[in-house]
């Protein structure tokens, strides 16, 4: 079988080696995926948006299941266009991807399934949405309402940081559209919860945590995300049934009767409040880094699993009880400024997996190419063992300009 992995990151890089590992797939395309990738796949020079160029290949070279990485594919109607010419796609219709494209479609069906979440108020007015959280407490978050690489999301301390963000967001037009979202601050861990899902039939995976902040300790700037683990034994197995019961399966089952049945992977970003399991935001493809660290652990054949939930079979999922942490590396600077083009060195040899986020190849050396740059992927008996293995490998991994967590994985230690 020949596949097509859409994507350019880690994440695509991690499904990749998955579905390399079935003994069914015989070759795989990576469009365009990275350097990093070559071993495994070959590399076919097509932006993720180009949803003429990629099915016109896919056709061409006969693809049995193409995967989508990026939310922006989704967003652009690749699943759309494959699925009318019959080809096998694995990732929701443009308008079940809404869940995470519109914040603002998310929170009203929220509201309308009676599904947890912060309560909220949208605004395209700049004074209005400034008069309204003058009444209101602090901290309060504002929300872009669309796809933002991350930026979105400000959660604002005072007055004056309020007002700036609105301004940025309402009047200057950041993003391009204009309308925000101003939800309530909540509270507590947070973590991941990724299923596989066709209609009504939801597959929960193992849960996972992400690191958005860029240094030790949670300080610094919010980041795509500078590491994971998986599993989260901070979360309980009665939490994580409430939200694969009634936050999960309620959102699938919404979904279907508001007319955009999903199927693919529906991504709940949760969080465990003092007033119980909240929905901080969904998001329509895999997480990353938690895809990473959580597709290592799934044991069975990842084809057949994404062409079942595709043709709406069931499945059984097979499970390591192992635990995984990945340490993400990345450029000096990040998530602001940084350079490129640094040797990296010592990659080989590592006792982990090492996927690769944003590098290039020259004459058979590794670059770095990207602001986060590779994810070093440790598995072990418990999490203390899986985070000493992932940080021994970074430390490892020679490279002047890169800098890396080393607390990944604490608030579970
Ligand atoms: P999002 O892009 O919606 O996942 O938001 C990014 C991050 O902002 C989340 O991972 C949370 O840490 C934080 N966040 C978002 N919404 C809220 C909220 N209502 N209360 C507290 N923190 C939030
Ligand atoms: N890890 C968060 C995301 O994939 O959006």
């Amino acid at each position: 079988m020949k596949c097509l992995v859409i994507g350019r990151g880690g994440r695509c890089h991690a499904i990749i080696d998955a579905l390399a590992k079935s003994k069914k797939v015989t070759q795989i395309f990576a469009a365009p995926g990275n350097d990093g990738m070559r071993n495994l796949a070959t590399l076919v020079n097509i932006e993720e948006t180009d949803v003429v160029k990629m099915l016109d290949f896919a056709k061409k070279e006969k693809i049995d299941l193409t995967i989508v990485g990026p939310e922006i594919a989704l967003e652009a109607g690749m699943v759309d266009a494959f699925k009318e010419v019959g080809l096998k796609i694995f990732g929701p219709t443009a308008s079940a991807a809404m869940i995470e494209t519109s914040k603002e479609f998310a929170k009203s069906l929220m509201m309308k399934y009676k599904i947890p979440t912060a309560s909220y108020r949208t605004f395209t007015d700049y004074l209005e949405a400034l008069a309204y959280i003058k009444n209101q407490s602090f901290p309060i978050v504002i929300k872009y309402n669309g796809l933002a690489s991350g930026k979105g999301v400000v959660i604002a301390h005072n007055l004056e940081e309020a007002d700036k963000t609105l301004h940025e967001m309402l009047i200057e037009d950041f993003f391009g559209d204009s309308s925000v979202l101003v939800e309530e601050y909540l509270e507590g861990p947070e973590f991941s919860l990724m299923c596989l899902v066709n209609n009504e039939m939801v597959y929960p995976l193992p849960i996972a945590q992400d690191h958005k902040r860029a240094f030790d300790g949670d300080k610094g700037p919010n980041t795509g995300g500078m590491g994971a683990y998986s599993n989260v034994d901070i979360i309980s197995q009665e939490d994580i049934e409430y939200a694969v019961e009634n936050i999960m399966k309620k959102t699938a089952s919404a979904l279907v009767k508001e007319g955009v049945p999903f199927t693919g992977l529906l991504y709940g970003g949760l969080m465990k409040t003092c007033d119980g399991i909240k929905v901080i935001e969904f998001n329509a493809r895999f997480g990353d880094p938690e895809t990473e660290v959580i597709l290592p652990r799934i044991k069975s054949d990842l084809y057949d699993v994404f062409c079942d939930i595709i043709d709406g079979n069931k499945i059984d999922l097979e499970i390591s009880d192992d635990y995984t942490l990945g340490v993400v590396l990345a450029s000096k600077g990040y998530p602001g400024k940084y350079e490129k083009s640094f040797l990296i060195e010592n990659l080989d040899d590592l006792d982990v997996k090492v996927y690769h986020m944003g590098t290039k190849i020259k004459e058979g050396k590794f670059y770095t190419a990207g602001g986060r740059v590779l994810i070093v992927v440790a598995s072990g008996k418990t999490l203390k063992e899986a985070q000493t293995k992932a940080n021994e490998a970074a430390s490892k991994i020679k490279c002047e300009n890169l800098f890396f967590r080393h607390d990944i994985g604490y608030k579970s230690l």
